[in-house]
């Protein structure tokens, strides 16, 4: 009873999802607004959220909502996330007394989500500190193996100083506290570069842009001003202690976490039956995560064999090339006259979608058959335009899981107030502009 009343947030939210399933008719959404119906968790710093941005990160109300409803789990159920990102699902079913499991193909989410849910005690973090302080080299080391064109997205005192902490935490035992000193580094490189904030792949910030009011330029000014004079170890410290804060507080709520990881969701197994799946997975032509996470990676050494390997790893990739682009047998009937009239304006936009649909069945497959029957899913999705068509990717999705023994027992739609990854840079990948969340049953016998 005392750990539950340190999490403002948390409450059963079992009414409220029964007034939802009796207002579902089959085939019309009903709309939603996960801020009101839970509360706003945005003003607080809930547990390890903030410990470092990442891209479309989900809105923790969605998790929350659906792991307070005792039809759907109880403490101690097993909850997955398949497309975990930087572990919003993961943090909010540790909170609620889950053990949990996620997947991704990026290894910076692993790495941020492995940080966000292991706990640390103060003299581990202490002897860490000791450790990197004492073996920082004197001077500016080479930038990590692999990585192309740093020099562009830093400033000179930043490259230097990056380059000996990175040096440092090479040399740390792996380990728990390993992987949190390097999400906290990442996390620096994210403040410390010359990327524009407002966009998530890595773009220069250009404080002279005409299109800019002049508030947004002065702006600009100042975050390069700032950023080519940061200092990035008192920026480090001043992140650990934040960061180890964050944790001290999960550490209330939950004192043994249990987490497993595994790095792609169309071949993790687990052993274990999963009693709930919540999962925001990417999306269908706007994927972008490799890139938006490239300066972490690179300056982590996670990148030595490439980004473009890295994104091959991914679903919804951006970039096929000609070798790769075969015949798609399309498993969605309902997305084949769409995709054709794709292929007509596009043809690699038409292999991008194609080939999403087809990486997304199997990783919905692998996913589903480590349901439990009677277990649910809940899946955040949004829509996006193709070459000008929309690309109707909770329909698809649905047709997926209905044909791999789920059956569809509500659809909600939430407007979504920040677009995360998506960028209005070429017309032919649309704006998102509300998600569709879907929750499925598992019928007893599958088919
Ligand atoms: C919408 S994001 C998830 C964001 C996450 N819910 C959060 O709050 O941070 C989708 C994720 O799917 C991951 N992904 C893409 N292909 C994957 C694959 N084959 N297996 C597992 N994850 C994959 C991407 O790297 C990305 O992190």
């Amino acid at each position: 009873m005392l750990q539950r009343s340190l999490d403002p947030l948390s409450r059963p939210f079992d009414d409220e999802l029964d007034a939802l399933l009796s207002r579902f008719k089959r085939g019309r959404a009903v709309e939603v607004d996960f801020r009101e119906l839970v509360g706003n968790s945005s003003a607080s710093d809930r547990f390890t959220h903030r410990f470092h941005p990442y891209p479309a990160k989900l809105l923790l109300n969605i998790p929350l909502f659906f792991l307070n409803c005792s039809q759907l789990m109880q403490p101690g159920a097993t909850v997955y996330d398949p497309f975990c990102g930087s572990g919003t699902v993961l943090v909010e079913g540790l909170v609620r007394g889950a053990v949990v499991q996620g997947a991704d193909s990026n290894p910076l989410a692993r790495l941020i989500t492995s940080a966000k849910t292991t706990l640390l005690s103060e003299e581990v973090v202490d002897a860490g500190l000791d450790f990197i302080w004492s073996n920082l080299p004197r001077r500016k080391s080479s930038p990590p193996e692999g990585s192309v064109n740093l020099e562009r997205w830093f400033g000179d005192k930043a490259l230097s100083q990056l380059s000996r902490l990175g040096r440092a935490l090479e040399a740390m035992p792996e380990g728990p506290a390993e992987r949190f000193f390097k999400a906290c580094y990442s996390a620096v490189v994210f403040r410390v570069s010359l990327t524009d904030p407002t966009v998530p792949v890595p773009v220069r910030i250009n404080a002279r842009k005409t299109s800019l009011t002049s508030q947004q330029r002065k702006m600009r000014r100042l975050w390069l001003l700032e950023r080519s004079a940061a200092d990035v170890f008192a920026c480090f410290e001043l992140l650990v202690e934040e960061n180890f804060e964050r944790l001290k507080r999960l550490a209330e709520q939950c004192s043994e976490p249990r987490v497993s990881l595994f790095d792609d969701a169309r071949t993790a197994l687990g052993e274990d039956c999963v009693d709930l799946i919540i999962t925001s997975p990417p999306y269908g032509s706007a994927q972008k995560y490799i890139r938006a996470s490239s300066l972490s990676l690179q300056w982590l050494g996670l990148a030595r064999s490439g980004l473009r390997d890295l994104e091959r790893r991914s679903i919804g990739r951006e970039h096929f090339n000609s070798s790769e682009r075969s015949e798609i047998d399309v498993p969605v009937p309902s997305a084949k006259a769409l995709l054709a009239k794709i292929g007509k304006v596009n043809p690699l936009r038409q292999h991008i979608a194609g080939s999403f649909l087809l990486e997304m069945r199997d990783a919905l497959s692998r996913s589903c058959r480590r349901l439990r029957p009677d277990g649910h899913l809940v899946m955040i999705v949004g829509n996006n335009t193709v070459c000008g068509y929309v690309f109707d990717t909770q329909r698809y999705l649905t047709e997926i899981c209905q044909e791999l023994g789920l059956d569809l027992t509500l659809r909600l739609e939430d407007r979504i107030r920040s677009r995360g990854l998506i960028t209005k840079r070429h017309n032919t990948a649309g704006l998102i502009s509300k998600e569709t969340i879907l929750l499925f049953k598992k019928r007893c016998q599958n088919v």
